[in-house]
């Protein structure tokens, strides 16, 4: 099958981002041809600073080769070394209806949360299914908040076939349950762009800051407390083998745990988790030629694919281009 999903290169990459699309994306290599991008234009919607576009980028490309990616079978590659992409997404915003635009939540979301909407934000789902048909993709892995974006993307693609042919194939999301929704220190979503993030490669220090400043409630260390309610518990069940799991479950339900305790463990299981590859990622990091290559390599074998599509929907709506210069 062949599988496809971009990360926004809008910050550095946090445990939600990890553990909701990161991880699936490894573990799909293994048997199927993966295609994985920065989205740059999409982070453009809400990064307006050149420079930290570009280190974003870099940063992102580097956390897939430290968690694996393995660029021999999966090609890696940045949105807008495949120009076509934003081509498609034109076509697209002639077939796309504005009320299906209206419905997403995510805009409306954004938009809630006091961000300023430009016209980018709005269609941002328009050049999401470029991303994703221009592929013709199979499976699509996101978190839960991507949900969305994928029905759109097949409402597109439907239209489209409905009026010019039956081009695109009808992707799937691939959501997993336990990890759909990571929360962030204050309770909602993780979300780079709500600044409650627990980054992945933070240095022992700020790691240890930010855990405990972790939002808890207020009630007394005796009093039995939900685990499940509990953003420390939720994040120890993403980290410990499932015997660790049930005896921290069983310590909160019985009273008697202070939450300094669970934060302090929850600590030292993030240092264990990710602090290995925070040398591994030093390493990559200083090997600029390598991770360039890479990228140069993955846009090329991506674009080849993306053309065969484009001559198909050129052909189909009308435009075949004959003048075009080589
Ligand atoms: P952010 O909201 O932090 O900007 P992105 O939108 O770039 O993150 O998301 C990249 C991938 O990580 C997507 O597949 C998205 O669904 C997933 N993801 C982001 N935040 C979370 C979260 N809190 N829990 C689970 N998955 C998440
Ligand atoms: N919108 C996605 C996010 O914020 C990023 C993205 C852009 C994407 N294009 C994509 C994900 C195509 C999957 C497929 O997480």
């Amino acid at each position: 099958m062949r599988v496809l999903s971009g990360i926004q290169p809008s910050g550095r990459l946090h445990i939600g981002n990890y553990f909701g699309a990161l991880r699936q994306h490894l573990a799909l290599q293994e048997d199927n041809e993966c295609l994985y991008f920065m989205a740059s234009y999409h982070s453009l919607t809400t990064v307006q600073d050149g420079k930290l576009l570009r280190a974003y980028t870099t940063d992102v490309a580097l956390d897939y080769l430290t968690f694996g990616l393995d660029p021999a079978r999966t090609l890696m590659f940045c949105q807008q070394d495949v120009p076509e992409v934003t081509e498609l997404a034109w076509v697209f915003s002639c077939v796309t209806p504005m009320g299906l635009l209206e419905r997403a939540h995510s805009y409306k979301d954004k938009v809630a949360h006091g961000i300023m909407p430009n016209v980018g934000l709005f269609t941002y789902p328009v050049l999401m299914a470029a991303d994703i048909l221009i592929y013709r993709s199979d499976v699509v892995p996101v978190g839960m908040d991507q949900k969305q974006h994928i029905e759109i993307t097949r409402d597109i693609a439907t239209k489209f076939n409905n009026q010019f042919g039956g081009i695109f194939p009808l992707p799937d999301g691939y959501i997993l349950e336990e990890t759909a929704v990571v929360p962030g220190i204050d309770g909602r979503k993780m979300s780079k762009s709500y600044g409650n993030e627990v980054e992945m490669f933070l240095e022992p220090k700020a790691l240890r800051k930010k855990i405990m400043s972790i939002v808890t409630d207020s009630s007394p260390v005796e009093a039995p407390k939900d685990p499940e309610g509990s953003i420390p518990f939720l994040y120890l069940k993403l980290l410990l083998p499932p015997e660790e799991i049930e005896y921290w479950r069983e310590r909160y339900k019985a009273g008697g745990l202070g939450y300094g305790e669970v934060k302090q463990r929850l600590y030292e299981a993030l240092e264990d988790y990710f602090g290995p590859y925070r040398e591994k990622r030093r390493e990559l990091a200083r090997d600029t030629a390598y991770v360039e290559d890479v990228l140069r390599e993955g846009a090329r074998r991506a674009r080849l694919l993306a053309n065969e599509t484009m001559e198909l929907v050129r052909e189909a709506i009308g435009l075949p281009i004959s003048y075009k210069q080589p």
